[in-house]
């Protein structure tokens, strides 16, 4: 085994992405978007009604196997209709992670409602199941069907559980924990698409799964994101909702309720489609990239490349190097190491408890998310590292 040094872990991560610019993460194409987005053009069918937003909506039903899905602009609108069609309310609570994208926490306030963060565990970087259902037996006192807050005196509604880069979390537990204290469940899927537990895809398994296809993402859309569900009802609500609540009729202009113009554009749609006819080949990419990190990470002490949880096959979206307890203080010399040679790593996102807007919010102990902050560190995770 080699000895630990910030040196090291730069010329290794090279060793992978070879000398040069190498951005965290990079869309590739190389199928038919030319040819849809010009079809867009030709047929005058650029906005958010056109044939490509129903075929890529089937297209993402088909592969995640939900049962309906709901194009949208982006993941983080995704996020705050399907919590506004799941009934979420003004000045209620949703448990979420303070491991996560802001986008999933500016949601909730978008809505009015208040988030509470729980903590998150090393072993897949989600939720601590374990630990958070301790906390909720603790604080919360049931009013009929309602969890009420002892703390706040306010309704706990909601949870929002992230597959962070990709890898699931315990999905399965906190459906339960869901159940046991009447939480609707939006599952965070927004980095996860080809990501499944148990053979099943990620997004599925609560009450709504939201996805991202931003441009970061395994396949992009420049901007977008999809709500994915099984029950009809939600679904039609959602659609609705994202279509500015207009009623069906040739040529008068309805609206029923105060809508949002939410539907995804079909120039985008065109791109998410001709992205999404090659994802098995950017999962295998993936899988290969990571193949190539372990190799190179495997000998060296202190450090390792992260591996998805037990029966999951994840989609590797981000691939992601974890500091031993010895070494933490290596992380930020191995950041600015590797900026320095252009090879531009990422630490994750800065704890959302700690953002200035979220300083006050309730939450229970974070130290998992703390330690994961600590740890981890995000390597150059293009599809072209592979398929160059
Ligand atoms: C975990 C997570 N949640 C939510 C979002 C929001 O998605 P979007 O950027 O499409 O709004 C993202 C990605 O950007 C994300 O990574």
């Amino acid at each position: 085994m080699k000895k630990i040094s910030a040196d090291l872990v730069v010329k290794s991560i090279q060793k992978v992405t070879g000398k040069g610019l190498h951005k965290l993460h990079e869309p590739l194409f190389f199928g038919k978007e030319k040819n849809y987005i010009k079809n867009t053009i030709n047929k005058n069918f650029v906005s958010s009604s056109g044939e490509y937003v129903n075929k890529f909506e089937k297209k993402v039903k088909k592969y995640t196997k939900a049962k309906f899905a709901v194009a949208v602009v982006n993941g983080t609108q995704a996020i705050y209709i399907s919590l506004k069609a799941c009934d979420v309310k003004k000045n209620e609570e949703v448990l979420v992670p303070a491991l996560t994208f802001v986008g999933t926490v500016n949601a909730i306030s978008h809505l009015g409602a208040e988030p509470h963060f729980v903590d998150s565990q090393i072993e897949n970087f989600g939720i601590n199941c374990l630990k958070l259902e301790k906390y909720l037996d603790k604080i919360i006192k049931f009013k009929g069907n309602k969890s009420i807050n002892k703390l706040t005196g306010k309704v706990i509604k909601a949870i929002i559980p992230v597959h962070v880069f990709g890898h699931p979390c315990n999905i399965q537990k906190i459906i339960k924990i869901g159940k046991k204290f009447n939480l609707v469940v939006v599952e965070d899927a927004a980095e996860a698409l080809g990501s499944f537990y148990k053979k099943k895809h990620l997004g599925t398994f609560g009450d709504v799964g939201c996805i991202s296809f931003n441009g970061n993402k395994i396949i992009t859309t420049g901007g977008g994101g999809m709500v994915i569900t099984n029950k009809k009802k939600l679904a039609k609500k959602i659609k609705h909702l994202t279509t500015t609540a207009k009623i069906k009729h040739k040529w008068e202009y309805i609206h029923d309720e105060i809508g949002y113009n939410f539907r995804m554009p079909n120039l985008n749609a065109a791109l998410g489609l001709a992205q999404i006819e090659k994802i098995h080949i950017f999962l295998k990419a993936k899988r290969t990239l990571f193949k190539k990190y372990f190799n190179v990470f495997k000998n060296i002490k202190g450090i390792s490349l992260y591996k998805e949880p037990k029966n999951a096959r994840s989609n590797y979206w981000l691939q992601t190097l974890i500091l031993n307890n010895n070494y933490v203080n290596l992380k930020n010399k191995i950041l600015a190491k590797s900026h320095k040679k252009l090879i531009l790593t990422r630490p994750v996102w800065r704890l959302i408890n700690e953002l200035k807007p979220y300083r006050k919010k309730q939450k229970m102990n974070l130290s998992g998310a703390k330690e994961i902050y600590n740890k981890i560190i995000n390597l150059p995770s293009s599809q072209s590292l592979v398929l160059k």
